[in-house]
């Protein structure tokens, strides 16, 4: 039997709701098609951007959303984005697919997409191929009410106020394809960097210094060790790869091996953060410094037709587990994990949207993410139990069957559960404790499929997406039974009896 007991009375820490952020960059059809497709479009849309996909991400949520890249942010010259779009400078993107980039979507766009959206922005700087002076001079734009050059040209371009801009990323993956840079050399530029990244005004930043690829503990040693005290919050990256970097598997056509192997490599973002934070816990065992963890996700290889570059994939059932066992690892180490950024938002990567000129679908992992919402700031409760194990389980050795994490918020208590057997239904026995009064429930999904390949296509979009979930009740002795079919994830809200 899987046994979980929710402490109620105990919480491990506050969900912040930008674990639930999102990342957009200048790569495919992320941007352009995805979000932008411009004013004179006969696609609807709201000041050039698609107004389904408008509507899908607020529904979503969406506490955050970074933004130029990635790779594409530290060969991103900011000027070349503002101004008359048909003025604009075009450029190379060489980093994804070579094509041309003609800079329509910039500053005041994204900032218009984050309000329509109702996410708070986050900028990456450039710090590989940009200077100091290029990245005081966009803060200055961006976030400058006075009478400064900068502000000045802005309120030329059309937008009087200032943003308001808390979160800035002072390069990106600064270890690759930010300037291969070793840990020692990037610290210093960090500390000159950030010394000129100005509050204008009331601005308050939340400055974000470039952290490690996945288990590089001596990046996170050296940044903690010299740059600690000048940054708010510290980058990791990491991929959940089911195969080799170059041969890394197909996103719909996978054995059940491979499904494991994939489980097994997102699994790996616990044992990161727990060692990251141990590393960081040494410099600040106050734990001022945020892991933001903003790039995650799965990575197979290319749909088989579409450029190499875009990194354009389908998202299934296997997608919306992985996403699953992130949020519940987030949860877990919410104490230290205050953002993460799931790449990437439209049509490139994890995506949760996949667009196809006029039609858009929602994927599984778009489910997952829209289900799991509710424990956005939400504190997260302390679970102890025997979550099984899965029948075959690939390499990697032994993998709990079932994952379970709770939070709770206004009164209401949500457990989250999912079942990572493709193959086995999972039968689950939940105590909570410390409450007061029996609970009842007052809402329930299920995101389940019956194959784990099962994915939305455009000819059929609701091919996966939530249901009510039935097979969960509480008994007479005031536990919750639950059965998880295969492949599964479900959502419960638990209220106090005498308020249902
Ligand atoms: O998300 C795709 C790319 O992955 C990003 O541009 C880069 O930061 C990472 O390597």
């Amino acid at each position: 039997m899987i046994k979980a007991v929710v402490h109620a009375d105990w919480s491990v820490g506050t969900i912040n709701r930008n674990i639930y952020g999102h990342f957009a960059e200048h790569l495919g059809r992320c941007i352009y098609e995805g979000l932008w497709v411009g004013e004179d479009s006969p696609i609807p849309n709201t000041d050039g951007i698609r107004n389904d996909v408008i509507e899908a991400l607020r529904k979503l949520r969406v506490p955050v959303l970074r933004w130029p890249g990635g790779c594409f942010a530290d060969e991103y010259h900011w000027k070349d984005g503002i101004g008359p779009r048909e003025s604009r400078k075009q450029m190379i993107n060489t980093h994804w697919g070579g094509v041309v980039e003609n800079n329509h979507f910039g500053t005041h766009e994204f900032f218009r997409l984050c309000e329509l959206i109702g996410a708070e922005p986050y900028i990456c700087g450039n710090v590989g191929s940009g200077t100091v002076h290029e990245m005081a001079e966009w803060l200055e734009y961006m976030t400058s009410d006075g009478d400064s050059p900068m502000a000045n040209l802005r309120r030329a371009n059309g937008r009087e106020e200032p943003w308001k801009l808390t979160y800035f990323g002072v390069g990106n993956e600064n270890w690759g394809c930010g300037g291969n840079m070793l840990p020692e050399f990037y610290a210093d530029l960090y500390r000159q960097f950030q010394t000129y990244a100005r509050e204008h005004g009331g601005n308050k930043l939340y400055k974000i210094a470039g952290g490690a690829n996945s288990d590089d503990y001596r990046w996170t040693e050296v940044m903690m060790r010299k740059a600690e005290r000048h940054m708010h919050g510290l980058s990791l990256h990491y991929y959940t790869v089911p195969g080799t970097w170059e041969q890394k598997g197909s996103s719909t056509a996978f054995s059940e091996d491979e499904w494991f192997a994939t489980m097994h490599k997102a699994m790996r973002m616990d044992e990161l953060l727990t060692r990251h934070g141990t590393v960081m816990d040494v410099h600040d065992p106050a734990k001022r410094v945020g892991i933001i963890v903003d790039e995650w996700g799965t990575w197979f290889d290319p749909e088989p037709g579409t450029n190499p570059g875009f990194l354009h994939q389908q998202n299934t059932m296997r997608d919306a587990l992985v996403a699953a066992l992130h949020l519940h690892i987030f949860h877990k180490h919410c104490a230290r994990v205050q953002m993460a950024n799931l790449a990437q938002l439209a049509n490139v990567l994890q995506a949760v949207v996949l667009t196809d000129g006029e039609r858009m679908l929602l994927t599984p992992t778009y489910h997952v993410l829209e289900m799991y919402n509710v424990h956005q700031d939400a504190e997260a409760l302390a679970i102890h139990g025997q979550f099984g194990e899965c029948a075959s389980q690939g390499e990697g050795g032994a993998l709990a069957q079932v994952g379970v994490t709770a939070s709770r918020k206004d009164g209401a208590i949500h457990i989250s559960l999912y079942n990572v057997d493709p193959s086995r239904p999972a039968e689950l026995d939940l105590e909570l404790r410390g409450v007061l009064g029996a609970h009842v429930i007052a809402d329930a999904k299920l995101l389940s499929a019956d194959e784990m390949h099962a994915h939305n296509t455009f000819a059929q979009p609701d091919s996966v997406k939530p249901q009510p979930y039935t097979q969960a009740a509480i008994g007479q002795d005031g536990k919750l039974a639950a059965i998880l079919p295969p492949a599964s994830v479900a959502v419960i809200r638990l209220v106090p009896a005498h308020s249902s």
